[in-house]
């Protein structure tokens, strides 16, 4: 059972600087707290930097400056082997890009997460409980290559639940789904953060998605703000 994560991002600045261009300040002192079980949506135009935000709270990158404190413990302060740990086991992470590896099938690619630690029936059961959660129970056994692209994002995001972290952190996970799958996996994505109180944060576009969290906040300018109705806005 997870024990949800409490995160606290402050003061976070990040700059991307490419050769020969100019630098791009995405992130300009980004304040935001998540307790331990919320679910909260984040939103935002294109660009604004919602993806940077997740990479720095799942320590995947780092901030310029501020910090980030998940359970009190300031990332950077974390060596490799407790990132690379804190990574594995800690975070669920729904990307973009959902990168399932095309030559394992899709309870195998659900079970990549369980490889660091070893796989048993227990995890082999909850990886196929997950896949039957998502509308796949039928498609275990298909490769990435034979599964559409929304069918391979719920193969993703069962993946990123099978290690049972306390913080899961997904990025667009309805964007390639209809209205009935994208609702589908809202339900699941909740049910995990009520049933095993994993904290939800929810990067989206979809206003639907949104609604249905327990708090929203919108990054503008670089910054986080409350959202308008009650919701607050990362400016
Ligand atoms: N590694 C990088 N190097 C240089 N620039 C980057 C890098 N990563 C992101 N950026 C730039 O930072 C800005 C914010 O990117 P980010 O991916 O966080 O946006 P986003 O809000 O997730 O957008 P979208 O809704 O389109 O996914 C963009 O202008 C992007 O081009
Ligand atoms: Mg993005």
């Amino acid at each position: 059972m997870s024990d949800g994560a409490d995160v606290r991002v402050e003061g976070v600045t990040r700059t991307f600087r490419v050769p020969g261009g100019v630098p791009v300040e995405v992130l300009r002192g980004v304040d935001l707290r998540v307790a331990a079980g919320e679910s909260v949506a984040v939103t935002g135009p294109s660009g604004s930097g919602k993806t940077t935000l997740l990479q720095l709270i799942g320590a995947l990158d780092a901030p310029d400056a501020g910090e980030v404190r998940v359970n009190g413990r300031a990332l950077d302060a974390l060596d490799e082997a407790e990132r690379l740990r804190f990574r594995n086991r800690e975070v669920g992470f729904v990307f973009q890009a959902h990168h399932l590896l095309p030559q394992l099938n899709a309870l195998e690619n659900v079970l990549v997460p369980v490889w660091a630690s070893g796989v048993d029936d227990r995890l082999r059961e909850r990886a196929a409980h997950l896949l039957g959660r998502v509308g796949l129970g039928d498609r275990m056994t298909r490769f990435p290559g034979q599964l559409s692209g929304g069918e391979r994002q719920r193969v993703a995001v069962a993946r990123a639940l099978v290690m049972e972290p306390g913080l899961v952190l997904a990025d667009e996970p309805t964007g390639a789904l209809d209205q009935a799958a994208a609702q589908a996996l809202v339900d699941l994505l909740l049910d995990l953060n009520r049933e095993e109180r994993a904290t939800l944060i929810v990067v989206t576009h979809s206003e639907l998605c949104a609604q249905r969290m327990g708090r929203r906040v919108e990054l503008k300018g670089g910054t986080v703000k409350p959202a308008a109705c009650g919701v607050e806005i990362i400016d």
